[in-house]
């Protein structure tokens, strides 16, 4: 899949790694479609600088159901090539201190509005026999730690949702790029250590932005179904596979009730 001259939507593209792998996609000469909270021309503008072929604006609250349905509305019969639902919201800490309407719109905006997006492009995804819908998780879907539990669950049902098109859509020429994303130094990364530090030691290894959308951009370049991080992290996400009791010992030994 190309990106110069391909239709790019992004959600969650103001800021973090929505806004760099938009800056990418710019910079590569790609149409943005850019789904953001509150209008900004400041953002087209930049975006515009940095070599965008064209930038459009689509104004929704993820964490609104009805925002979004009437974003679908809108967006139905665009042919976009490439999807990336990237916006996310962290919730977190210990279960009962939660607050019931911040998860809510978590599992909304993480989880119910990727899965509207998804289905709204999809169909004419499978029409033009192209397409690719990347998925943004995190490695707390699959590694689990106490104070992110709901945050956990929302990337876990992401993990599960991805992997379940990624079969559904063989042979259609659709396909599906799941992100288990490490830590990223943007506002998120920063509110993790906020949210869970006092009960958890928090790892506090991070790429930047950039570092992480120049990988998507090679990964959507060779068709890749997954990326996965290195490293240490990468290590600790593998004994959370492969050593599920072990990497529960070492996660007990940080926390703090
Ligand atoms: N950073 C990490 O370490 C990390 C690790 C694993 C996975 N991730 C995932 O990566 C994705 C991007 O996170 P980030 O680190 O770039 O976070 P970020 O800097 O906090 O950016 C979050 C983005 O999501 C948008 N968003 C949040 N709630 C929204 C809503 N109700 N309606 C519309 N847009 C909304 C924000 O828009 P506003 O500007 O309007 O708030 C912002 O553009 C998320 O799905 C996150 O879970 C991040």
């Amino acid at each position: 899949m190309e990106i110069k001259d391909s239709q790019i939507m992004i959600t969650g593209a103001s800021r973090g790694i929505g806004f760099a792998f938009a800056k990418v996609c710019a910079e590569n000469k790609a149409h943005l479609h850019l789904v953001v909270r509150n209008s900004d021309e400041q953002l087209s503008k930049d975006l515009m600088a940095a070599g965008a072929a064209s930038v459009t604006l689509w104004q929704a609250d993820l964490a609104n159901k009805k925002s979004v349905e009437d974003l679908v509305h809108q967006i139905t019969t665009l042919n976009i090539d490439i999807l990336f639902n990237n916006a996310g919201m962290l919730t977190g800490g210990l279960l009962e201190e939660q607050s019931q309407e911040e998860i809510d719109s978590m599992l909304q905006v993480n989880v119910a509005s990727l899965i509207q997006l998804t289905r709204a492009l999809l169909p004419r995804m499978l029409q033009r026999k192209n397409g690719k819908i990347i998925n943004n998780a995190s490695v707390a879907a699959l590694m689990h730690f106490p104070m992110a539990s709901t945050y956990s669950a929302s990337k876990a049902a992401v993990l599960a949702f991805t992997r379940c098109l990624e079969i559904e859509l063989e042979g259609t020429g659709v396909s599906t790029l799941l992100l288990i994303t490490p830590g990223i130094k943007t506002r998120m990364f920063d509110e993790i250590e906020i949210r869970y530090g006092k009960n958890i030691k928090v790892p506090n290894l991070s790429i930047s932005p950039y570092k992480f959308a120049g990988m998507i951009k090679e990964a959507v370049l060779n068709d890749m179904r997954v990326l996965e991080p290195h490293g240490l992290t990468g290590f600790g996400l593998n004994v959370a596979k492969y050593l599920p009791k072990s990497f529960a010992w070492v996660v007990r030994s940080r926390f703090k009730r």
